[in-house]
């Protein structure tokens, strides 16, 4: 039972060193919706298996052989350790390379790296993840960790939104997870389809069903750029305090853990810094362009 609090890292489990990467087996690939695959890996070490543990919202980096590497959150239950999750959106060479390896594949693994979401600093508040498509994967070990230790917050609520119903990730688990009434789910779609019964508009407007008492509440933020602005800057506006929100940002990463310069981001990096930022942290030039 992880009861990792530091969101800082565990230490990386790689191969010889924090650039080699350890072989792992593609064991099982769910598509989420119509260019999103989990994919379920395992490390082809059994003590490496054993040993590997991560904090919600760090990410390893996933490697192709006679490919390359890409960045990836790992988004399954951080108590379930006989295998990882990815979920991935096919977008480049990497991500088209794992669906073409597909269950079986061998791939490389390095990771965890980054900073996480702040588990001890959540503890006895509220809490608001908002999540805009893909950044939903980020928050599921996240949301696995919260219902594993539901006293160690307060009232839980999820907002999550896409483009349309087809868009959504992790459909079926939305549904249990607002079933089991144990945390809040609300689920916006950009543009409804005829049978989608819910709500309409941008994820910041399901602001107007929550109620929030500022002080007592912390906010967790990842999705594209625009609503990771939208979503701080609203829950700022509703006084809640910048020290309370965290915002998971993406960049470019190369080594993953602070030698190389790729992901600097203004004076951070976001991979060591980062990938999870508290706005106070990054006030100052969080929403300059070209950082
Ligand atoms: C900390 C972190 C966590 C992440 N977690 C996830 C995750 O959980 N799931 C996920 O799906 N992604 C995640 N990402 C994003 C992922 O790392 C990138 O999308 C990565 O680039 C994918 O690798 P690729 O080789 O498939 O794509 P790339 O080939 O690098 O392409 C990436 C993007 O660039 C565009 N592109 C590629 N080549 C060109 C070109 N020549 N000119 C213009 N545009 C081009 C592609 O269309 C695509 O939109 C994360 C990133 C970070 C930094
Ligand atoms: S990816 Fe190399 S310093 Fe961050």
């Amino acid at each position: 039972m992880s009861q990792v609090l530091d969101s800082r890292r565990p230490e990386p489990i790689c191969g010889m060193d924090t650039w080699m990467p350890a072989a792992a087996r593609i064991v099982d690939v769910r598509q989420e919706n119509f260019n999103t695959r989990t994919f379920q890996v395992q490390f082809v070490d059994e003590e490496i298996q054993a040993r590997y543990r991560f904090v919600p919202g760090q990410f390893n980096m996933l490697y192709v052989p006679g490919v390359g590497e890409a960045a990836i959150s790992v988004s399954s239950d951080p108590e379930q350790t006989e295998t990882l999750g990815h979920t991935i959106r096919l977008v480049g060479s990497v991500t088209h390379a794992l669906e073409r390896l597909g269950k079986g594949g061998l791939i490389g693994l390095r990771g965890p790296f980054g900073r996480g979401w702040p588990l001890e600093a959540m503890k006895g508040h509220n809490m608001v993840l908002v999540a805009g498509g893909i950044g939903l994967a980020p928050l599921r070990p996240m949301i696995y960790w919260l219902l594993h230790h539901r006293d160690h917050c307060q009232r839980v609520v999820l907002l999550y939104g896409c483009r349309t119903p087809e868009d959504r990730v992790f459909a079926e688990e939305l549904e249990q997870w607002d079933q089991q009434g144990v945390i809040e789910v609300l689920v916006t779609v950009d543009n409804a389809t005829s049978q989608w019964a819910g709500p309409v508009g941008v994820v910041p407007h399901l602001l107007r069903r929550i109620r929030v008492s500022a002080e007592r509440t912390m906010v967790l933020v990842c999705g594209p750029k625009l609503l990771n602005r939208a979503a701080a800057w609203n829950f700022l506006q509703l006084h809640v305090p910048a020290d309370h929100v965290y915002v998971s940002l993406e960049r470019n990463m190369n080594c993953g853990f602070g030698r190389c310069g790729h992901c600097q981001y203004g004076p951070k990096f976001v991979c060591t810094d980062g990938p999870v930022f508290c706005f106070a942290d990054i006030a100052d030039f969080f929403a300059k362009e070209e950082i």
